[in-house]
């Protein structure tokens, strides 16, 4: 039994594996309906449960979906309709569901949540989101790049604004699979230095540039996300958006990438903030390729879970 908890515990040898594995499964269904059952049905007789104490499309639609593909069944869980956001602790909650269900995927705050959960439970666990990572999200980013250009390693990934969960687990993923990554954003906004310490122990160059045009000079993928995560306090947004509005990745930026640089974004999206539609809907962007894939890396990442 495997839990998935972060891109820096599990093996590079273990991501590869299912980087490749979600890409065969994703080319051996093209072309069928969404809702038809893959042929080998791994997850039969499987129950999954998705847990939710942040809003969802993406995560919760592909999972969902992920589970029923591979003829397993799940069942959406919102924290605050749980024990578990009135008192019980996660101990018990993750004792007691792991006699019902096989699997528990949760999307949470503090990552604390998220160890505790896995270190009680009989069954994987697998993050769905916290306030300090989001590797599922990085293994669909792998994917999507590896399916356009090739390889991933040695590539230059530029990290365009705040430097939080998402890029924390970028910073992982430029470690264990042997990229470069620029983060460009103001320096209140650095990702933590536990984060760039990995990869660079890795063998990564990490670089932080607070020019972007400087920062995007050879960049192979430049990959923005919302200046205003789930759990930064709205008040904080106007103050954020000041400290960001020069790292908007826009036409202008792009052009001073290599010319065949990709532009990634994990969704939801704030047009014209972060970046503009030009860019989201213009050559460079396989945002949507990228949030399909969040489909196919997770059913590798659950039958890894499982050993299916
Ligand atoms: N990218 C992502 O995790 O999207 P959702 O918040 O919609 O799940
Ligand atoms: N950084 C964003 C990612 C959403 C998928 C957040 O945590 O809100």
């Amino acid at each position: 039994m495997n839990h998935f908890l972060d891109i820096h515990t599990t093996s590079a040898t273990d991501l590869r594996h299912m980087i490749d594995h979600a890409a065969d499964m994703k080319q051996a269904r093209a072309g069928r309906p969404k809702g038809t059952r893959d042929d080998d049905q791994p997850l039969a007789g499987h129950i999954v449960a998705l847990i939710f104490e942040k809003p969802s499309t993406r995560t919760r639609v592909s999972f969902d979906v992920g589970v029923r593909q591979m003829g397993g069944e799940t069942m959406v869980l919102s924290g605050k309709d749980m024990q578990l956001g009135h008192g019980e602790t996660i101990a018990d909650t993750a004792r007691v569901l792991s006699r019902f269900v096989d699997m528990i995927m949760i999307r949470t705050f503090d990552e604390a949540v998220l160890y505790e959960m896995a270190e009680y439970a009989d069954v994987p666990v697998i993050n769905g989101l916290t306030d300090r990572t989001h590797p599922c999200q990085i293994m669909a980013d792998i994917q999507t790049f590896e399916e356009h250009r090739g390889l991933i390693t040695g590539k230059k990934v530029v990290w365009t604004g705040d430097g939080n969960n998402v890029c924390s687990s970028f910073l992982h993923a430029a470690g264990q699979f042997g990229f470069d990554l620029t983060f460009t954003g103001p320096a209140q906004l650095d990702p933590e230095d536990e984060y760039i310490g990995f990869a660079r122990n890795k063998g990564s160059t990490i670089a932080i540039e607070r020019d972007p045009f400087k920062a995007v000079e050879g960049a192979d993928l430049i990959v923005a996300d919302t200046w205003v995560s789930m759990h930064d306090s709205q008040s904080s947004k106007e103050r954020r958006h000041n400290m960001l509005r020069g790292y908007q990745v826009n036409e202008e930026l792009m052009s001073h990438a290599k010319p065949d640089a990709l532009f990634m974004h994990c969704l939801p999206a704030h047009r014209e903030e972060e970046a503009t539609s030009a860019v989201m809907d213009g050559p460079h962007s396989v945002i949507f390729d990228e949030a399909e894939n969040r489909l196919h890396a997770q059913k590798a990442i659950m039958r890894w879970c499982l050993g299916v």
